[in-house]
């Protein structure tokens, strides 16, 4: 055979890759530390009660010939994507049908995937930095044209920085497929409504499809920060919304999450036709996937009870509080911060003269903290880093005092 050679194009490891190979390392080196891992954002609090007892209910359903569950339906039970139109949507006057929702194993995957729906010569807008995968898929599939000096033709860097706020400035030109994550990450950001509907008008007026990935939503805690793209006038018309249980139930290890694909998304298929974009990814999905195992959707469908929305709240409550407080600890000693208000993520400037990478070094190799270098986001990154707030209060405590070493 012959391989992808678009992997050429990529660098050698995935960035979180990359930061557990560097840990490793310093661990075998160090086997006496005791490293506090703020890098990757991986929750740390036990799933919800009413989610285990869903589960448990599940597996006993399955360990009965009378209510076993072979195939799933193709884009998710029913019990688990009504629940979705409710809670997520109807509850904010959203209007999202339950057939425009497909259940799925993650925003991380459903993001990649998407690309498959991509045709040739799209202009992409990518924020830098920016979440790795949307870059790197398109990478992989061959969607960035040819490699340039500064990049790639087809993927626009849209650069995020202090002044912007780390938001990025609405196109000057037409670009034709944009990546928006709010809250976002990796900075920790969240858009207002007047800018959200800002991107919406731009994408209705140049026909570009947005790509939003909502995957932080439980964490908005401010007025004016919209929880749903679709919350903006005419967003059926021109988004995606990609949404995930890992951060908001803690669902990193059990899997589920859904990408909700309205029904007239038409586009064009670059010969005067068009294309409908749920039919494409109805067909994308039940070719090349089987979906959430029944158990994890009856997990997940627990999640929308009294008892599971109060659990959930009451978890990224001290998420959120473990945020704050590393904002606090970092602002006090006069670095410039972000995010941790509305997002779990804490981006900051890293001191004059280091790179992203050697701030790394100096938390690892100083006060045994793990976050995560800017520059692995894109190059707009370089000088800044990542911490999260999943640790566990005592050890983001630990954390936060080891940082007065600093
Ligand atoms: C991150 O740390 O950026 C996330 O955990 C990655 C992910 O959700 O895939």
């Amino acid at each position: 055979m012959t391989g992808n050679s678009n992997f050429r194009n990529l660098k050698e490891t995935y960035l979180f890759s990359e930061i557990a190979k560097r840990v490793e390392a310093f661990k075998g080196a160090n086997p006496q530390a005791d490293i506090i891992r703020l890098g990757i954002g991986d929750v740390t609090r036990a799933l919800p009660e009413t989610v285990i007892r869903a589960l448990h209910a599940a597996v006993d359903e399955m360990g009965d010939a009378t209510t076993f569950k072979g195939y799933g339906p193709e884009q998710g039970y029913s019990f688990l994507r009504e629940a979705i139109a409710a809670h997520d949507f109807a509850s904010r006057g959203c209007d999202i049908a339950a057939d425009e929702i497909f259940v799925s194993d993650g925003a991380k995957s459903d993001t990649a995937n998407f690309t498959d729906l991509f045709g040739k010569g799209n202009r992409i807008g990518v924020p830098d930095p920016v979440y790795p995968v949307y870059f790197d898929s398109n990478v992989m599939t061959g969607h960035f044209g040819v490699p340039t000096a500064s990049g790639f033709e087809n993927l626009h860097l849209m650069p995020c920085f202090p002044e912007n706020d780390f938001k990025p400035a609405i196109p000057t030109e037409k670009l034709d497929i944009l990546y928006l994550c709010s809250p976002n990450n990796p900075t920790g950001v969240a858009m207002t409504y007047d800018q959200l509907k800002s991107w919406v008008d731009y994408a209705l007026a140049n026909k570009a499809l947005i790509l939003f990935d909502a995957a932080y939503v439980a964490f908005i805690r401010e007025d004016g920060v919209p929880h749903s793209i679709y919350e903006i006038p005419g967003a059926r018309g021109c988004a995606v919304e990609f949404r995930s249980y890992s951060k908001t139930a803690g669902f990193t290890g059990l899997r589920c999450a859904y990408t909700v694909v309205p029904k007239e998304l038409d586009v064009s298929d670059g010969s005067g036709g068009t294309l409908n974009l749920r039919k494409m990814w109805l067909r994308r999905q039940t070719t090349k996937y089987n979906g959430v195992p029944y158990i994890v959707q009856k997990g997940a469908a627990a999640l929308y009870t009294t008892d599971g929305q109060a659990e959930c709240k009451e978890r990224i409550d001290g998420y959120l509080k473990n945020a704050g407080a590393i904002r606090e600890a970092f602002a006090k000693r006069g670095y410039r911060v972000w995010g941790g208000v509305n997002a779990p993520y804490v981006w900051l400037g890293v001191p004059e003269g280091q790179t992203s990478w050697e701030f790394f070094d100096t938390l690892l190799n100083r006060l045994h903290l793990v976050g995560t270098p800017g520059s692995g986001f894109g190059s707009r990154g370089e000088g800044y880093f990542r911490l999260t707030g999943f640790g566990s209060p005592e050890r983001t405590a630990e954390a936060v005092e080891r940082l007065s070493r600093l």
